[in-house]
């Protein structure tokens, strides 16, 4: 009898694993190379190509871009990094300091300090920021869509974040440490709770993660999948060096200069050139990030004048504001030693306070193992910008919540790393 009965249930087990190793097979499938057909490195390009769009960054923004633009038109993406697929240091995100902690010129992640001193990172991958970043997820505000700060159609606004959070957009977790940092911004009056929500609204709230439950992350390079084949060339370690425009009426009979090529570079410094289809909606659009696009705005000619002709660049356009004004949230970041270990989490739970801040705090890695592992925005540190003698200390990093009972700690603590100069 005792072993009849035993037989269901070896069936049974040898069912749930084989299920559960077929799950494991999917997940990594979809961490592993995504094979678009589309995606081609820039070295097998040809010299002369015509599109009816050109985007030049595959980041954030230019992936979603275009995928949607190559429904009905032929589109061309310029990226100047490599794939972020099979990259385990992007994948995972237990490695999310990785990427930060590599310097070389292959890395996913460009260090760069700005003229104050503050150290920070840009992407050089498709699928741009979301490849790095700590992959918090939030809807904006109803009145930034629809009021005057943009002016969106809210119908076809909430149409697309939808077409956004069905690929990348997760509900996190919420294990113990998580949980606890929720407690403690109610606990100090971030009110009120607002449980899980996409939405942007005052209180306590779990938001959005492009992180799923496993913590595999998922980029914008994955909105690529809703993109035409047909109509869509993605290149890979293309770096774009200038836009060529037609000016003074010269082709166009307009007044102003026109965009109508791409000059970019393949890995090998081949150069090649991308132009515009003839027609009337065909555009180049810069997506290369908050410094990329700027910096390329500048080398085509388009930037003020006295710079340009600082740097021998033909004028094509005065335009006294391009690279002008730049600023970033800063951010203020307390670091605390846990005596045990914690689980790793970044951002789930975010308390937003009508004193303009919000409250984020991340877990597990160990950021405080600086000068032995530098990772740059995320490294507690104090420096000392050239030529200046006086101390910075790095806003850009990740800000930890402390609760109320333990707040005296945490300034010891934050004076502590204070002293931990670098010369
Ligand atoms: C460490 C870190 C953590 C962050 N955490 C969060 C978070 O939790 N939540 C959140 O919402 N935001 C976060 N952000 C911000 C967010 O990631 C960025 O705002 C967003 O990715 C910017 O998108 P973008 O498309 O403008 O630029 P990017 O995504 O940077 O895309 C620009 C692309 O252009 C390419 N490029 C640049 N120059 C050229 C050229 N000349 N030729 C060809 N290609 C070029 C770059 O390689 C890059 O891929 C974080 C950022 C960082 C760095
Ligand atoms: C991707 O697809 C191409 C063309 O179908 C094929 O030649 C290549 O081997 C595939 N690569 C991977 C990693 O599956
Ligand atoms: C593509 O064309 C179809 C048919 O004209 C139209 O409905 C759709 O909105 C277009 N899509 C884009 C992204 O332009
Ligand atoms: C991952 O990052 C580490 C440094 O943090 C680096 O040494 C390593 O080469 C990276 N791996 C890949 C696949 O880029
Ligand atoms: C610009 O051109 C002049 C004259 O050829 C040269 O002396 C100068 O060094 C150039 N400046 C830069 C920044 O290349």
């Amino acid at each position: 009898m005792v072993g009849r009965r035993s037989a269901p249930s070896v069936a049974y087990f040898l069912v749930t694993h084989a299920l559960f190793f077929l799950l494991a097979c999917r997940l990594s499938a979809s961490q592993q190379a995504r094979n678009y057909t589309f995606v081609h490195d820039a070295r097998t390009a040809p010299e002369i190509s015509y599109y009816d769009y050109i985007i030049v960054g595959g980041g954030t923004a230019g992936c979603p871009l275009a995928a949607t633009l190559s429904q009905n038109a032929t589109v061309l993406v310029l990226e100047r990094g490599g794939s972020p697929y099979g990259d385990p240091n992007i994948t995972y995100l237990a490695n999310f300091g990785a990427p930060l902690a590599d310097a070389s010129p292959s890395s996913p992640s460009q260090r760069f300090i700005s003229e104050d001193g503050v150290i920070n990172a840009r992407a050089r991958v498709l699928g741009g920021g979301s490849c790095l970043n700590a992959g918090f997820y939030s809807r904006a505000e109803a009145d930034y869509i629809s009021g005057r700060d943009v002016g969106w159609n809210s119908e076809l606004a909430k149409q697309s974040y939808e077409w956004v959070e069905k690929k990348v957009a997760f509900q996190p977790p919420m294990k113990q440490w998580q949980s606890a940092v929720r407690d403690g911004l109610i606990d100090a009056g971030v009110l009120p709770n607002n449980g899980f929500t996409y939405d942007h609204m005052y209180g306590t709230k779990v938001g959005g993660s492009i992180f799923d439950t496993a913590g595999h992350r998922h980029t914008a390079a994955d909105l690529l999948d809703y993109a035409n084949p047909d109509g869509l060339t993605v290149l890979l370690k293309a770096t774009a060096h200038k836009v060529l425009f037609h000016t003074r009426g010269e082709w166009t009979g307009k007044a102003r200069p026109t965009a109508h090529a791409v000059v970019f570079r393949d890995s090998t410094g081949a150069k090649h050139r991308a132009y515009l289809n003839s027609g009337a909606h065909n555009e180049i659009i810069i997506s290369a990030g908050s410094l990329g696009s700027p910096q390329l705005l500048i080398l085509s000619g388009v930037g003020p004048v006295d710079q340009l002709k600082a740097h021998n660049i033909t004028v094509v356009l005065d335009q006294p504001m391009v690279g002008q004004l730049m600023s970033d949230n800063p951010m203020n970041a307390v670091f605390v030693p846990s005596p045990v270990p914690v689980e790793v989490s970044l951002i789930e739970v975010v308390g937003i306070t009508h004193f303009g801040s919000y409250i984020e705090a991340a877990s597990g890695a160990n950021f405080g193992s600086f000068p032995d592992n530098d990772y740059g925005l995320f490294s507690p540190k104090v420096r000392t910008p050239q030529p200046t003698t006086q101390f910075y200390i790095n806003l850009r990093q990740i800000l930890t919540f402390i609760p109320k009972s333990s707040r005296s700690v945490s300034c010891r603590r934050s004076r502590q790393s204070r002293g931990r100069q670098r010369p």
